[in-house]
């Protein structure tokens, strides 16, 4: 039977409305607008689409919304600057250094400068630490997006089997913590796992998360089980004609569907996720500031 395809696009235009109706009562209520600044170094086209996107989507729920653009060749000490200016700035909630960033800078040093209360993107090592250990902290967008798609689909997750394929720090490490967290069973594989088809084979969740265009196929899923697919990835499509590309997934949607109990589609899946949570992050940011 072919897999249920779950929306990430209804789910997520849903988290933002609620987001509106918070932020609409703050302002009546508070006379606080939470504030998003989003800092882009360079000119990568994928980073500029998804920072153009955020911008947009953060006005849209009501919200102050800054970019700061600064060239490629930024020297470190003006993009802290920046960074520090954010963090003393009373209008600014969240701040977010879209990576990855240029070589020449030095990206612990740099996301360790922003505050971490306004840490939306919970990459700093104090949120981190907080998250492994299951303390309150700001969770990273694209796990936390993953897990309530996961929790809408499932209910519970204690005691299903989980594999995280990746080990980033931004997807693979927190998305491990948060399946730990609900009480799943859970099974990080990366580049050098042995026999990656039968740790996938498993699983009751499958959380692809490597950026390598379809390299999940169907048979490696066992039959019912819930798959994600965190992966973008833009490939060659000649049948759409010359030149032309299309995005694809990190699973191999045309056979997997045929065996996942639900899965997620690229697009329209975990990417509008993603900035939902970073909104609901910058809610959550503005709160604790007031109180
Ligand atoms: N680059 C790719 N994903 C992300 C993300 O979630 N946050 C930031 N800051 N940069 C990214």
């Amino acid at each position: 039977m072919a897999a249920k395809i779950i929306d990430g696009k209804a789910f997520a235009a849903d988290v933002r409305g609620r987001v509106a109706e918070h932020v609409a009562g703050l302002q009546r209520d508070h006379g606080l607008t939470p504030g998003l600044a989003v800092v882009l170094v360079g000119e990568d086209p994928a980073s500029q689409v998804y920072v153009r996107s955020k911008g947009k989507m953060t006005v849209e729920v009501g919200m102050h919304s800054e970019e700061h653009r600064l060239d490629a060749d930024t020297p470190e000490q003006e993009l802290i600057a920046l960074i520090e200016k954010l963090n003393a700035d009373p209008a600014i909630h969240g701040i977010l250094v879209q990576l990855p960033l240029p070589k020449h800078l030095d990206e612990d040093l740099v996301i360790n400068t922003i505050d971490p209360a306004k840490d939306v993107d919970g990459f700093h090592i104090s949120n981190v630490g907080l998250l492994s250990t299951g303390q309150k902290s700001m969770v990273p967008c694209t796990p936390l997006g993953c897990l309530m798609l996961l929790r809408d689909e499932l209910g519970s997750l204690s005691g299903k089997d989980a594999v995280v394929i990746g080990r980033s720090n931004i997807v693979g490490k927190p998305m491990a913590q948060l399946l730990l967290g609900d009480s799943a069973t859970v099974t990080v594989a990366h580049s050098r796992t042995k026999d990656l088809a039968e740790v996938v084979r498993r699983a009751d969740i499958v959380v692809a998360a490597v950026g390598r265009p379809q390299m999940v196929p169907g048979d490696w899923i066992k039959p019912g089980a819930t798959v994600i697919d965190v992966g973008i990835n833009r490939i060659d499509a000649p049948e759409k004609g010359e030149g032309k590309t299309r995005l694809v997934g990190d699973v191999d949607f045309n056979s997997v569907s045929q065996v996942a109990g639900a899965m997620t589609p690229v697009p329209g899946g975990v990417g509008p996720m993603t900035i939902a949570c970073l909104l609901a992050n910058t809610l959550t940011a503005a709160c604790r500031a007031n109180n």
